[in-house]
């Protein structure tokens, strides 16, 4: 199959034609781009699997573009989700509800709760009101590989396996939605994002992180399937070095030189702050340390771009955890498999 790009609004009809006729569109989003279907067409969404190599059993997100499509897809609204969505949507906040039988099994990994996201991105928004469908969208990466902030990206994992791409420029946010569930006792984080877990207490009081999330050990299994997944993953292994900055520059740097006599070729993964302290032929910062939103808006882009230049192993610096920071680690340590050095 020949996929499409559309790179201009007017061809937007175009996109909304293949999705109202079962095909599949990648789509820009302000977290990151997604594979958008129409959710009510099991063969469609079918597809969005086949694309991307994904588990069945890995849910995906059903994507609004107002209050009023909310209703026929779940069984109640609970006045947590009332409260959460006047404040944050349309937004980066994905959540999860008691499901209808409006929508497929097949969309829901066979769950009985179903995810759904009202996006502020204006194209996604303008999709959904062409087509007048919800549109299950995952992230536009094949399975496994960081997701895409840039239509390119979507074009390098998804050319020819989907029906067109929408280029919408870049994806702001650059870490996919916070979920939260409003299903469990008290509402919980199930994946830590744009929206801070600092913002939902402000609005909803109680709120907790799945345990799954806080250890790394942890035998507990994520609540949000995908959650269990190897994800995120460069070719390159990933290092992630937490300590003191000295001692992180100095341990890094000796690394660098030990994979210089073996002919290893390694990169750095940094921030402004730091970047003129490495001696890598490959240093990429993701922004400066005081502008947590940079980071996160560049972290996938950088890991993909280790790619581009075939660097074996990526160092990283460990960033803080406040606000967003929470999401850039989660995804951070996600792409290192967890291999952290402490220096
Ligand atoms: O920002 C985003 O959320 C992006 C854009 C495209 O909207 N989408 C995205 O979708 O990240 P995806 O499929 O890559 O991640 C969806 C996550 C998965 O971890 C999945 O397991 C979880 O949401 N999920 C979906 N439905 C769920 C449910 N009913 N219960 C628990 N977790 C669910
Ligand atoms: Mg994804």
């Amino acid at each position: 199959m020949n996929t499409l790009m559309i790179d201009e609004q007017e061809k937007l009809h175009i996109a909304a034609d293949i999705l109202k006729n079962g095909g599949l569109v990648a789509v820009p989003t302000e977290t990151v781009y997604g594979l958008a279907a129409n959710a009510l067409d099991e063969h469609a969404v079918s597809n969005i699997y086949k694309a991307k190599g994904r588990p069945s059993d890995n849910p995906l997100i059903l994507h609004i573009a107002d209050l009023e499509m909310l209703k026929p897809l779940v069984a109640h609204i609970p006045d947590s989700a009332t409260l959460l969505m006047k404040h944050f949507w349309p937004g980066p906040l994905t959540l999860i509800f008691e499901s209808s039988s409006l929508v497929p099994l097949s969309v829901r990994g066979g769950l009985s709760t179903v995810a759904i996201r009202f996006p502020s991105h204006p194209t996604i928004q303008s999709l959904i009101k062409m087509t007048g469908l919800p549109l299950a969208a995952p992230s536009a990466n094949l399975s496994g590989k960081p997701s895409p902030t840039n239509a390119k990206r979507v074009f390098e994992d998804l050319n020819g396996k989907i029906d067109a791409i929408v280029d919408g420029g870049l994806s702001t946010v650059g870490v996919e939605s916070t979920i939260v569930d409003l299903t469990s006792e008290v509402p919980t984080i199930l994946r830590p994002g744009g929206i801070t877990e600092a913002m939902l207490h402000e609005v909803l009081g109680d709120i907790i992180m799945d345990p799954a999330l806080l250890s790394v050990e942890s035998n507990v299994k994520p609540k949000a399937p995908g959650m269990k997944y190897t994800h995120y993953s460069p070719n390159a292994d990933v290092i992630i070095y937490k300590g003191e900055d000295d001692n992180v520059v100095l341990a890094i740097n000796e690394q660098l030189s030990e994979d210089n006599l073996h002919n290893i070729c390694s990169g750095v993964l940094c921030d402004d702050e730091t970047k003129a302290l490495f001696n890598a032929e490959y240093i990429i910062s993701l922004g400066s340390r005081n502008h947590p939103d940079d980071i996160a808006m560049n972290l996938f882009e950088a890991l993909r771009s280790f790619d581009d230049l075939h660097v074996q192993k990526v160092y990283s610096l460990s960033f803080s955890t406040e606000g967003v920071g929470s999401a850039i680690m989660n995804r951070l340590e996600k792409s290192a498999g967890h291999h952290i050095n402490y220096v």
